[in-house]
Order: structure tokens, then C-alpha cells, then sequence
């Protein structure tokens, strides 16, 4: 195949309902008459979409107690995940032909360490052309659910270090995420809902864009 392949983000607040998503547009996705003959999709997310990822997220999410990284150290490991992510990962399978569904990518580095903790976004920007050659999603869902109800969903599962971030700063990255969303590039979905609704929406959202 010649054709570079399309690269697909998922982007959203904890809790608002990605990685459901992500599994069902991996489903839809090659009976969905989009993609090219031979193409195939690959589900990826970050941090810790290789294994190198992997042992990053760990650190990152479930750091030994009480060895929390600062904001910087959090910020370059997030761009480590980054960078070993699209070289190892998303840039083969796009030059292959291939569709890359990920769950967050850069969307999350700007709401999360940009909006969250205040990270200037052309830092963010610089940073991400570094990490990641400036390699851009063609499309970016963004996964709206209000913050209360988000929070109220991960009231039921084990937290991560992010997650346990507390009401002000999930609010600024839930705030963060709808500024993001109005940009190019990006869509906004309504999360709210049963997850088919969900799903239906987001695959309106693809449809429309393609
Ligand atoms: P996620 O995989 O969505 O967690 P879970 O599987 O538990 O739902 O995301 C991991 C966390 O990392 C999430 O709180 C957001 C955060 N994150 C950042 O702060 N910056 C980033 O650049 C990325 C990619 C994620």
C-alpha cells in the first residue's frame, strides 16, 4: 500500500467512557467501508502504547509511595511515552497504509500538564515537535461528559495518581478539553448516554468527517 494510513484520537476526561468507545469503533471501523483494501486498524493508547510505554505508565500512574514526580519530570516522561509511541508504533503503521485508533495522544499532554498544571502551550507545542517529529492526528473526538458525572463513574473503580488529582484540577482539564475541541481537527461527541448511543454518535462524527 502507498497510501499513508489515518490517525484517530480519542481524547477526554477520566472516566468519560474512551476506551468503551475505542473498542467499539475498532469493531465498526473495517466493516465500515472506510478503509482502503488491506488496510487494517491498530488500537494503541498513552502512555503505554509499547512495552518501553508500558513500564512508563507504570511509573507515571502507580509510582512508588510517596514518590510522586514533579510537574516537569511528570511532563517529560508523558513526552518519552510519546516519542517511543509514534517511532515505534503509530508512524510504521501509518506509513504501512494502516488506521491508528488511539486512546489520548497529544490533546491530553495540553489539557492535562497544559490547562491542569500550567505548562505554557507553546512549551507543549515545541515539545511535542520534538517528541513526536509534529505528527498530528487527522481527527481528534473529543469525549464530552460532565465532570460530576465523570467523577461519579470513577467513584466505582481503583483511582491512579491522576485520577486522585482532585475536583480543581480535573475541572481545569475538563475546561481545557472543550477549548482544545473548538480548534481544527478536533470533534466534540456527547458522552452522556448508553454506550451505543455513544458509539452511533462517534461513528456519525467519523463518517462526517471522512
Ligand atoms: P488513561 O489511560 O485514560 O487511564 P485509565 O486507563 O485509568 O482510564 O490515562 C492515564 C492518565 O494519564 C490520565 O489520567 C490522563 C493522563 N495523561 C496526562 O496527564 N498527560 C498525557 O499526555 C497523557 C497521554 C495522559
Amino acid at each position: 500500500m502507498s497510501h499513508r494510513g489515518r490517525f484517530i484520537v480519542l481524547e477526554g476526561i477520566d472516566g468519560c467512557g474512551k476506551t468503551t468507545q475505542l473498542e467499539a469503533l475498532r469493531d465498526w471501523l473495517p466493516d465500515s467501508g472506510l478503509l482502503p483494501p488491506g488496510a487494517k486498524v491498530i488500537t494503541t493508547r498513552e502512555p503505554g502504547g509499547t512495552p518501553f510505554g508500558h513500564a512508563l505508565r507504570d511509573l507515571l500512574l502507580h509510582p512508588p509511595a510517596g514518590q510522586s514526580p514533579c510537574w516537569g519530570a511528570e511532563l517529560l516522561l508523558y513526552l518519552a511515552d510519546r516519542a517511543q509511541h509514534v517511532a515505534e508504533r503509530v508512524a510504521p503503521s501509518l506509513a504501512a497504509g494502516h488506521w491508528v485508533l488511539s486512546d489520548r495522544y497529544h490533546g491530553s499532554t495540553l489539557a492535562y500538564q497544559g490547562h491542569g498544571r500550567g505548562h505554557p502551550l507553546e512549551l507543549l507545542g515545541a515539545l511535542h515537535r520534538f517528541a513526536a517529529n509534529g505528527l498530528q492526528p487527522d481527527l481528534t473526538l473529543w469525549l464530552d461528559v460532565p465532570l460530576a458525572e465523570a467523577m461519579a463513574r470513577l467513584r466505582h473503580r481503583a483511582q491512579d495518581r491522576i485520577e486522585t488529582e482532585g475536583e480543581a484540577f480535573l475541572s481545569r482539564v475538563y475546561y481545557g478539553f472543550r477549548r482544545l475541541a473548538e480548534g481544527p481537527g478536533w470533534r466534540r461527541v456527547n458522552g452522556v448516554g448508553g454506550p451505543d448511543l455513544v458509539t452511533g454518535r462517534c461513528k456519525d462524527q467519523i463518517l462526517d468527517w471522512f
